[in-house]
């Protein structure tokens, strides 16, 4: 049988929120936000949870997440770094014993099981796998002055989600790569299998539930989505 690792991620400072607790600790109905994720692997298949946090914010993690809601599948709980793939490289380097992993921001409570499923198996089929969702606004290619260079075909576009899923060894190879020879605004773990190794990703769906708690409006739509997935208000 096969094991599927998870790492979430909960090592940012969270600046576009602009609150004084870091948004992954806000509390969305009495938990804090960084709880359900770790639920919802806890219920899943994966058999061991890395947990990345701040290097301040392990030992609350422990106490009063991992150890409160019984979450015995996080096996480590490890600092994270500066930029988000930072944060990644530890979490991959603490994975005991996997063949697959998926890598989820702790920013997005709202991980159903079947997405998890879903990610799970096309990094079994595809080797790399990403939950995304077409996009629904036109995007614009914009130059610094803020006027349009160019519109792509809406069609094709899709919004990155996590979980993004990978073989572990591919994905570590690649992120060595990338800590070798560091380049720019990285923002996902699918960039940097493209970039290093030119792995072909496959696009699975996510949700439009599935959302990244990123700005301080972002907190009323949670109250809602909470409400519509788990109370069915
Ligand atoms: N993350 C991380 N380590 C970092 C940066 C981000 O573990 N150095 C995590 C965040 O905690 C979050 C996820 O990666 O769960 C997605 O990042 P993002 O939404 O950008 O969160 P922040 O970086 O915290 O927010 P901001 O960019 O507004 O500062
Ligand atoms: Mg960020």
């Amino acid at each position: 049988m096969k094991k599927t690792a998870a790492i979430v991620l909960a090592a940012g400072k969270g600046s576009r929120m602009k609150s004084d607790v870091q948004k992954q600790f806000l509390l969305l109905k009495e938990k804090p936000i960084l709880y359900y994720s770790l639920k919802a692997f806890q219920d899943s298949p994966v058999s061991e949870i890395i947990l990345v946090t701040g290097a301040d914010t392990m030992a609350y993690c422990k106490k009063e997440i991992v150890e409160k809601y019984n979450l015995d599948k996080v096996t480590e709980i490890v600092a994270g770094g500066a930029e988000r793939y930072v944060s990644v490289y530890h979490g991959l380097q603490a994975v005991a014993d996997a063949d697959y992993v998926l890598i989820h921001d702790g920013a997005r409570p709202f991980l159903q099981q079947d997405i998890i499923q879903r990610t799970m198996e096309g990094a079994v089929l595809y080797g790399a796998c990403v939950a995304a969702m077409p996009v629904k606004d036109t995007i614009k290619i914009a130059d610094p002055e803020g006027f349009v260079i160019e519109t792509p075909d809406r069609s094709a576009l899709w919004g990155m989600q996590t979980p993004q899923a990978f073989e572990l060894p591919l994905i570590r190879k690649a992120y060595d790569m990338l800590m070798e020879s560091p380049v720019q605004n990285v923002t996902d773990d699918a960039m940097v299998a493209e970039q290093m190794l030119g792995t072909k990703i496959k696009l699975v769906y996510g949700a439009y539930t599935n959302l990244k708690i990123t700005t301080p409006e972002d907190m009323d739509v949670a109250q809602s989505i909470y409400s519509k997935i788990w109370e069915n208000i």
